[in-house]
């Protein structure tokens, strides 16, 4: 089945980015088919437009009320017909309508070595200094399935990159990021290639 994603993001979107370069490019079979956004001035929304693939912000602002936000995302992933979520440094959790509809279908980044340095709390700059709290020698970056629980579901692939001595949360951040970019196209191709089974795919 050809693999129909749809993206959530809340800021630069430079990891849709790169999938979206990896499916222009062939060296991932997928058809990107929506971009959904909490935040109305993310730059991943600029980034869908450039690449003609259909934008929308929607969130709390638009639907205070989160069980008709549930329904909205829902909808519209639909609309589109979505067989594959891909979450991108999107920083809400999405609805129990949407994850029940889409239950071992939804992919997640984590910018760390799951199952450490993940969980409530830890996102952007604080697992890069949990990382070098705990004087880790290597970190990385782990592709899962989002659950209801925050980085618990079933990790899929991880690529690492050394921790150097004089690292900054900045500079590790930076060099995680760049193996973001390969390894989350690289697992969406396992994925279209059946390599990685997915439930319901
Ligand atoms: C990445 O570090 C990802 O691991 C985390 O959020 C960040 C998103 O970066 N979940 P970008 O928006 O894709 O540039």
């Amino acid at each position: 089945m050809k693999l129909r994603l749809g993206f959530l993001a809340s800021h630069g979107g430079s990891n849709v980015q790169a999938i979206l370069d990896a499916c222009r490019e062939g060296r991932l079979e997928a058809e990107p088919c929506v971009v959904i956004s909490n935040n109305s001035d993310a730059m991943v929304l600029d980034r869908a437009m450039e690449a003609r693939v259909p934008a929308f912000h929607l969130s709390s602002h638009i639907h205070p009320d989160p069980a008709r936000l549930d329904e909205a995302i829902l909808a519209t992933l639909e609309k589109h017909r979505v067989n594959l979520i891909v979450l991108a440094g999107y920083m809400k959790k999405l609805g129990p309508k949407t994850l029940a509809r889409y239950r071992g279908r939804v992919l997640n980044i984590h910018p760390a070595l799951l199952p450490k340095h993940g969980g409530q709390g830890m996102y952007g700059h604080h697992v890069h200094e949990a990382v070098l709290a705990a004087g880790e020698k290597e970190s990385g970056a782990t592709v899962h399935i989002a659950d209801a629980e925050y980085d618990e579901g079933r990790i899929l692939a991880q690529k690492k990159v050394p921790v150097k001595p004089d690292d900054t949360p900045d500079r590790l951040a930076e060099r995680v990021l760049e193996v973001e970019h390969q390894l989350y196209a690289e697992t969406l191709q396992h994925i279209a290639r059946g390599d990685i089974k997915l439930d319901g795919l």
